[in-house]
């Protein structure tokens, strides 16, 4: 794993925005996995700041959402195919139509699981997968004990990450219970990931990641077995006792 160790959130938004730009630049093809939250929001400005100042053309790329919430509608600000909406598409002027969001408003949403899945494959795959982490160590909204088989699935969010998203909505019980998420198998196929974790609440989850443990307990340990990771983490996540070997 190569990780980049930063001072602070803005630095890690820098240098994320210029791992996605380059790689845009290289395949402007790219099928590109986006991630969601707090944690990119800053990277995703970044991003389209270069891409606008550099007239890079983003209208051949593919966005794969990791997740979406059941029960919002599009148009609702905080499901997520509006923030991949508000934050990538509307500020460069592209239409959304090579954006793959699942649908939170299927009346089949085990089917529209195995549809989301099937999608991904279509597109050949993720390329370069952006990933958060949640304070429980989940990626996506693969809940700490999902099988590191699992697929695209409809998950039953745990009362702490309701609590954490608790923050984008004016009350708790407005978050939703329920959502669709791509599966750990799904990330792991990704050709490569890009993990951001930004916050002393990320420090549990990182560091049972750098000490190089393996398992459903913290979902994002499975990164240990994908050979082309890249961590941009600042200090604060880190919370280091001891040396580590950033480029190991
Ligand atoms: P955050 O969420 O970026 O809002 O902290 C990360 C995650 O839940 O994956």
């Amino acid at each position: 794993m190569n990780v980049i160790a930063v001072d602070d959130k803005q630095e890690m938004s820098e240098k994320a925005s210029a791992i996605l730009f380059n790689e845009i630049k290289q395949n402007p093809e790219l099928v590109l996995g986006v991630a969601t939250g707090g944690t990119p929001t800053d990277t995703y400005d970044k991003l389209v700041e270069k891409v606008l100042a550099a007239s890079l053309d983003l209208s051949k790329i593919t966005t794969v959402n990791l997740d979406e919430y059941v029960g919002l509608a599009r148009e609702h600000e905080e499901s997520y195919w509006y923030y991949i909406y508000t934050h990538l598409y509307e500020p460069l002027g592209l239409s959304p139509d090579r954006a793959l969001v699942p649908y939170g408003l299927s009346d089949d949403l085990q089917e529209e699981c195995i549809r989301y899945e099937k999608s991904i494959e279509k597109v050949g795959g993720i390329d370069l997968q952006l990933l958060g982490v949640g304070r429980n160590g989940h990626i996506g909204f693969n809940e700490p004990g999902t099988p590191f088989e699992s697929k695209t699935h409809l998950v039953e969010l745990t009362d702490s990450t309701r609590q954490a998203n608790a923050r984008f909505f004016e009350h708790k019980e407005e978050v939703p219970t329920r959502a669709i998420t791509v599966g750990i198998s799904t990330i792991m196929k990704s050709r490569s990931i890009l993990l951001l974790a930004s916050g002393e609440e990320k420090a549990e989850p990182v560091n049972a990641l750098l000490r190089g443990d393996v398992g459903e307990k913290w979902p994002v340990t499975v990164l240990n077995q994908h050979p082309s990771v890249t961590l941009v983490v600042t200090k604060d996540a880190l919370e280091i006792e001891e040396d580590l070997d950033h480029d190991q």
